[in-house]
């Protein structure tokens, strides 16, 4: 039966008191609900197998407290815990058939064979395998998507309360990867398990996940939907890993209750920001971030005004969008602005002296820090 999991307080130092003390996780608190696709986050090092690690109980947490549903789980080692876990390097055992490597799990808990038989067929139907399991290769016969569903069916089969993924798909190509997330998704709906999903792909982390969570150095910097981080990212971090956003260096001119004027440095453009779109708390004279999405800013042949001039340094064409790199003056932090544009500017071409314009409803403020990954 599906479970949630809650984390209370968890922190985890590698090395306690040693020269080479790391504290992989700081007081992380919060719960993944029953049945949720949740996805983990982050830069690489930031802790995110650490967390999963000790969810599974692979690794003990050095204080704090860990749940599935109301059972405190902190102590209990992996085999007590009914987990499943599929990796980034699938793991399966290349000397038996698929066959057997799906009912592993059934087997260690000692599962009747005719109940054996029905669990696996039924898992491998659900993974999209059953003409592989009439004809039971050894797993070194299958394509890598074909093993990681393997891998997946093994590590469902025996009904856990919870499924745990680390990478799964980090070692198949960019194409498989894009079909057998959308895979995962449909199997984890089907079957209503909680799962916890880490990947350092931004972009399959918001297209697998319910909810995901950001972590950076051992803490959780955001929780959300993919749409709630996408449109109201807490601070610089979140709003460049969840997405582009382009950074302008500003300082405060006034500030108020409802709304900012932050000035551009080296521009002279001010922008008045609603305190919805303000993610930091401004006095006159702080240094801030102007943040716009490529999407929020717009180039143009034409001096307006406001504008900051550039140089077109590369148009490419991405399907539904087309994206604008431009400099700007060195001047100006940053030096290259991504912009998309929803069409091809034809008087517009590489090379060419070019305005950008903000839309000022959607730019955002952010406090320096984090800016850079
Ligand atoms: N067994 C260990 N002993 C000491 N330090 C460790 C150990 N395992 C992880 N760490 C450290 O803990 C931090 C978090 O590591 P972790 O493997 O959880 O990162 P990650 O987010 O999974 O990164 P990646 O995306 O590269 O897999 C890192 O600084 C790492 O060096
Ligand atoms: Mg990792």
């Amino acid at each position: 039966m599906s479970k949630n999991v809650r984390y209370e307080n968890v922190n985890k130092i590698f090395g306690l008191g040693t020269k080479n003390e790391v504290h992989a996780l700081k007081d992380i608190s919060f719960t993944i609900n029953e049945g949720e696709l949740f996805c983990l986050l982050g830069p690489s090092g930031c802790g995110k197998t650490t967390l999963l690690r000790n969810t599974a109980g692979l690794d003990t947490i050095t204080s704090g407290k860990m749940f599935y549903g109301d059972v405190d789980i902190s102590t209990i080692p992996p085999y007590k815990r009914n987990i499943g876990m599929v990796f980034q390097s699938y793991a399966l055992y290349p000397h038996m058939t698929i066959f057997e490597n799906v009912a592993y799990g059934l087997r260690v808990r000692k599962v009747p064979n005719d109940i054996v038989t029905k669990k696996v067929t039924e898992v491998m139907e659900l993974v999209g395998l059953q003409e592989e399991l009439k004809r039971n290769p050894s797993p070194t016969a299958l394509s890598g998507g074909q093993q990681q569903r393997v891998a997946i069916a093994r590590a469902l089969v025996y009904d856990p309360d919870v499924l745990l993924l680390d990478e799964p798909l980090a070692n198949l190509d960019a194409k498989l990867r894009r079909y057998m997330r959308a895979e995962i998704r449909r199997i984890q709906k089907a079957t209503n398990i909680t799962t916890i999903f880490v990947t350092h792909d931004q972009e399959e982390a918001m297209a697998v996940g319910d909810r995901l969570a950001v972590l950076r150095k051992g803490i959780v910097e955001q929780i959300g939907t993919s749409d709630e981080l996408y449109n109201q990212p807490n601070n610089a971090f979140v709003a460049n890993f969840i997405g582009k956003m382009n950074f302008f260096n500003a300082h405060v001119i006034a500030s108020n209750n409802e709304e900012t004027v932050a000035e551009i440095d080296k521009t002279g453009i001010r922008i008045a920001i609603k305190k919805e779109r303000r993610h930091v708390d401004p006095l006159v004279g702080d240094v801030v971030l102007v943040g716009g999405r490529p999407e929020y800013l717009s180039v143009s042949s034409e001096d307006e005004d406001d504008s900051i001039p550039g140089t077109v340094r590369i148009i490419q064409h991405l399907g539904s969008f087309i994206r604008y790199e431009v400099e700007i003056s060195g001047e100006i932090s940053p030096v290259t602005l991504e912009i998309d544009m929803d069409s091809l500017q034809k008087n517009i071409h590489e090379g060419d002296k070019v305005y950008v314009t903000f839309d000022r409803n959607r730019v955002a403020l952010f406090s320096p820090e984090g800016r850079d990954l």
